[in-house]
């Protein structure tokens, strides 16, 4: 294991790798600034929503889920913040273009979130196509629709601007049992680190959060396959009990945006020393994937059974 003082020197170190300059948009004052983000109704959609209101920023809540959307922007007015709630679909095209033509009407965007995202789990084999194409139309598809339909707007509207796409720690990693999904997260690493070399002489940023392991309600929704049907239950309470609040994640991305960070990331200390690991040695960083994985299954397997068997104790008391 990593002794703390060498973990610190990488988290360090990788802090000065990802850091350059941003577009001079501050992410600590909004005020004046207007802000969309998709996958807004829950999560850490949710928290940068709220985040983004609270520094004072206007927010177009979009989220396929008309309820969620109109809660979070129900508790923003509630609190004095500005927001309006949107029903948008990510994977569909047309609709993202219109959603993108009416919002840079109004009064134009300083900052766009693709948030939106869903989970998976199970081993290549057992995975249907389907789930793949799934993926791919929501995680990459998703992100690509907004960066097409915005990045030709933004440019037009002739200031600076950020986009923070929300890509994963399995996006950084190689991650057994999960590589559809890491496929699409991968892409979105990719993608933010060569649109941001594009873009950044036009004023223009583009970052891609990798958070770690966040209490979300990705887990509980996510699509498993194979043996991991039987852990979901367990690997939600793992999610919900171990994983960090999503309001660390909407700091760090106001953080990111703040200091131009390309690839942001958090929580630094789960997912930096890993990471450099990886990069530094390659065979290293696969083995303790390996192993991590074996730990995860393991704990998830074992939380599951314990559910299990509370829930059947349960009917018996019955
Ligand atoms: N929770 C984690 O541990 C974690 C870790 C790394 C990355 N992420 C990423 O963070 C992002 C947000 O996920 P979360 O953890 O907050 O999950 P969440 O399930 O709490 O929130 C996701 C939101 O996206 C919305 N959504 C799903 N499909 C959509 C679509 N087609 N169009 C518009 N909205 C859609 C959902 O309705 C939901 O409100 C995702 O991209 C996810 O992959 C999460």
């Amino acid at each position: 294991m990593l002794g703390v003082g060498a973990a610190v020197g990488l988290v360090a170190a990788s802090r000065a790798r990802t850091s350059r300059a941003g577009t001079g948009l501050s992410g600590g004052d909004l005020r004046g600034r207007t802000a969309v983000v998709t996958g807004a109704g829950s999560g850490i959609g949710r928290s940068l929503a709220l985040l983004l209101a609270r520094r004072g920023a206007h927010v177009h809540v979009a989220d396929l889920d008309a309820d969620r959307a109109e809660a979070v922007t129900r508790q923003i007015v509630g609190e004095g913040g500005s927001a309006e709630a949107h029903v948008l679909d990510v994977t569909d095209a047309g609709a993202v273009d219109t959603f993108a033509e009416q919002v840079v009407a109004a009064v134009g965007v300083d900052l766009l979130f693709n948030n939106a995202g869903i989970g998976h789990a199970g081993a290549v084999a057992e995975t249907p196509l389907e789930d793949w194409q799934r993926l791919m139309a929501v995680n990459v598809m998703g992100v690509v629709h907004g960066i097409h339909a915005l990045v030709p707007r933004l440019l037009a509207q002739g200031r600076p601007a950020h986009i923070v796409n929300t890509a994963s720690m399995a996006g950084l990693l190689p991650t057994p049992g999960m590589v559809p999904y890491s496929t699409t997260k991968a892409a979105i690493v990719g993608l933010s680190d060569a649109l941001d070399a594009e873009l950044k002489p036009q004023g223009i940023r583009v970052s891609a959060l990798c958070p770690g392991v966040i209490d979300t309600d990705i887990v509980r929704t996510a699509t498993m396959r194979g043996e991991w049907q039987e852990r979901q239950s367990g690997a939600t309470e793992f999610y919900a009990t171990r994983g960090t609040s999503p309001d660390v994640v909407a700091r760090a991305a106001l953080d990111a945006v703040a200091h131009g960070r390309v690839t942001v990331p958090t929580p630094r200390y789960q997912v930096v020393p890993p990471w450099l690991l990886k990069r530094w040695f390659p065979g290293v960083g696969r083995a303790l994937s390996a192993l991590v994985y074996q730990r995860v299954n393991a704990r998830a397997t074992a939380a599951s059974g314990a559910s299990a068997a509370s829930r059947a104790q349960s009917a018996v008391n019955r």
